[in-house]
């Protein structure tokens, strides 16, 4: 629906180093603060980058981590934790990347718990879901999407739907990525037909965690391969309200130019 403003993320994943990240990210919000524009705009970079990149914003670039942990401190060594983040002024973080799922044994458990300490912190989280090819290939798309979405919000506390819908009505607190695992980084993108099917699926899934108006609410977003030149063909479905960007996100200009696409 035209009411809900498009959302569009670059995830840097694990790229650039002290002196790009902070050059690229300064270049980009000037692009993003230059232009008069309708839409939210948000990098997720890496967790050591963000002091700095934190005093670049101009307030027209939102920032978040990649992960977040779920407790709010303690003997956890390696990880940082929402109220660290939120003291540093950043303002949400992605949650369950496919990348942590495959990778770092991310569950949908631990995944909600996530989802929980970010938005009991007041800050963003960005749940991100999608199937494997060999899920989607035994028919199995919609049971996964919806394990993955109500387990999480199971295991999140979350118990109305006032929590995540935060101050802003335009900006919730909680927003949704699908990317469909065999899409990230492949350069083989979803059709916006099989990406409108999962993303209308999606808000029927939060309507029933939550009821409907929350749900016409809250921002789904496409990731996986998104390029300049298909972000159109996305965010002209119904239910794609914006994307979560990797590749294409990580040279300023160009993503500037993709963002402007979403206008
Ligand atoms: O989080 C975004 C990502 O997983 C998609 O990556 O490189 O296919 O745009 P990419």
């Amino acid at each position: 629906s035209s009411a809900r403003k498009k959302l569009v993320i670059g995830n840097w994943k694990m790229f650039k180093n002290a002196t790009s990240a902070s050059s690229d990210f300064s270049d980009f919000s000037n692009l993003i603060a230059s232009q008069a524009h309708n839409i939210e705009v948000g990098i997720a970079a890496p967790s050591v980058f963000l002091a700095d990149l934190v005093r670049k914003t101009q307030n027209s670039v939102t920032l978040y981590a990649q992960n977040s942990h779920w407790a709010p401190e303690g003997a956890f060594t390696g990880e940082v934790s929402a109220p660290m983040l939120k003291s540093m002024g950043v303002s949400g973080s992605l949650v369950a990347h496919s990348e942590r799922r495959q990778m770092f044994g991310e569950t949908n458990e631990t995944a909600g718990a996530r989802v929980g300490a970010l938005i009991g912190a007041g800050m963003k989280a960005v749940l991100c879901v999608g199937e494997t090819l060999e899920q989607r290939e035994k028919g199995q798309l919609k049971e996964i999407l919806k394990q993955q979405i109500e387990k999480a919000i199971q295991a999140s506390g979350i118990k109305h739907a006032s929590e995540i819908l935060g101050a802003d009505p335009l900006r919730p607190l909680l927003s949704i990525a699908y990317e469909p695992v065999w899409a990230i980084g492949t350069g083989k993108a979803a059709t916006s037909v099989e990406a409108q099917e999962a993303h209308a699926f999606i808000r029927e899934v939060l309507s029933n965690c939550f009821n409907k108006e929350t749900s016409e609410k809250l921002k789904i977003i496409y990731g996986g391969s998104v390029k300049l030149n298909n972000i159109h063909e996305f965010i002209s479905c119904p239910d794609v309200d914006g994307g979560l960007v990797g590749g294409a996100s990580l040279v300023p200009k160009d993503f500037y130019d993709l963002c402007m696409k979403c206008c």
